[in-house]
């Protein structure tokens, strides 16, 4: 035999040799409801490019179930799951239907999803603009921006002020329910996501104390560590007559306190929530905090925290 008809035989033979390693077996064909309450075109949209990884129904290519590649699909469909599984849509309340609605858009239009690398070999489930556009203006109908009056702009602005300088010697505020405390450094802490939520007309920030931005700073940040703080606030949007937007009436602020022995009975954090100016605590009952718990459920395997750390460079290293 001639040298390159030898190596082409050993490939063979190591290539059907291979068959034999499997990855381990999951159930792929559960079929999957309908997404309910979204337009019909939506839903297509979102089964048709999102539901192999992201629902209990993949759809597989032959070729899908070669070795090797039936490892990579194996493991994107197990994490795709796990992050994110739409076949429990029907029994999430409208709220977190629509936020998660948007966070799968802001996957879109980063380019972060579908998965680049199976997009790419499954063509069909990649998005063209038009069906990037029918997600848009969904999520775009979803909130209302009418333009702010002048009288409302003063009216927040002198508000802004008081949540800047007043709020801080507010010491009257009340603990919340289950015992946590308001704590008002926050404003000095580091800023460390932020995100305009279009679909409920409000802008949120997300500042983090100082064991919370060494831990990022670290890569610690799974589980985080005791002592990590989170306070999230949220303020109504202006929409000014140029299109521009900015902070409006201050709705509320949230926190999350970590303390993995304290807090056991909710998942190692202390949650509380203060609304409004007068920071008025959230909730009747001391476990009003079991609200909070599962809406962040989904998050479970990021220790409960939505916001993680975009660690940008090594992302990219990784792509590269
Ligand atoms: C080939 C499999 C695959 C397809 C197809 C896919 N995803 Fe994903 N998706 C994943 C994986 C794997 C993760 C987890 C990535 C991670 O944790 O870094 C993920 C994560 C996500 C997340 C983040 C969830 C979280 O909690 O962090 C969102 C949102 C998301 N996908 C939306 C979508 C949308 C919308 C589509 C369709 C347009 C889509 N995905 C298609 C595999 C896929
Ligand atoms: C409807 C679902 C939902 C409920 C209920 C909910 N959260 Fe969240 N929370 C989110 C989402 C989504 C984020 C990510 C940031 C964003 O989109 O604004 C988040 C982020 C946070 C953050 C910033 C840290 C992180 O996880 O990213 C804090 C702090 C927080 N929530 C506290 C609370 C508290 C306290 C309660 C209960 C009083 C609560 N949340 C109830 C959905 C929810």
């Amino acid at each position: 035999m001639k040298r390159n008809t030898k190596i082409l035989v050993v490939l063979l033979i190591v290539f059907v040799l291979i068959q034999f390693f499997r990855p381990e077996k999951i159930n792929y064909g559960k079929p999957a409801q309908d997404l309910s309450n979204v337009p019909e075109e939506v839903n297509a949209i979102i089964r048709n490019s999102c539901f192999d990884c992201h629902s209990s129904e993949a759809r597989l290519n032959w070729y899908d179930n070669i070795t090797p590649a039936n490892f990579f699909v194996t493991s994107h469909i197990k994490d795709g799951r796990k992050a994110l599984d739409f076949s429990k849509w029907n029994t999430w309340p409208k709220a977190q239907q629509n936020s998660t609605l948007f966070f799968a858009l802001n996957k879109v239009l980063s380019g972060e999803m579908p998965l680049p690398n199976y997009a790419a070999v499954h063509s069909s489930t990649k998005l063209n603009d038009k069906q990037v556009d029918i997600l848009k203006n969904y999520a775009l109908s979803l909130t209302s921006r009418k333009v702010t009056d002048t009288a409302q702009v003063n009216k927040v602005e002198k508000q802004y002020n008081a949540w800047i300088n007043e709020g801080r010697k507010n010491t009257t505020v009340k603990p919340s329910p289950n015992g946590l405390q308001y704590i008002p450094d926050y404003r000095d802490w580091k800023a460390i996501s932020t995100t305009d939520r279009f679909d409920n007309g409000s802008i949120r920030i997300i500042f983090g104390n100082e064991i919370a931005v060494k831990a990022i700073q670290e890569h610690h940040t799974n589980p985080w560590p005791d002592g990590t703080v989170f306070a999230k606030t949220a303020w109504k949007q202006e929409v000014h007559a140029d299109g521009s937007i900015s902070t409006g009436e201050f709705i509320q602020v949230e926190f999350m306190v970590k303390d993995s022995k304290k807090y056991t009975k909710t998942k190692g954090w202390g949650w509380g929530r203060w609304k409004g100016n007068d920071l008025k605590p959230y909730g009747d009952r001391p476990d009003f905090d079991k609200e909070c718990v599962e809406c962040h459920q989904p998050m479970k395997s990021r220790d409960y925290v939505f916001t993680s750390p975009l660690y940008l460079i090594s992302q990219l290293k990784k792509v590269e």
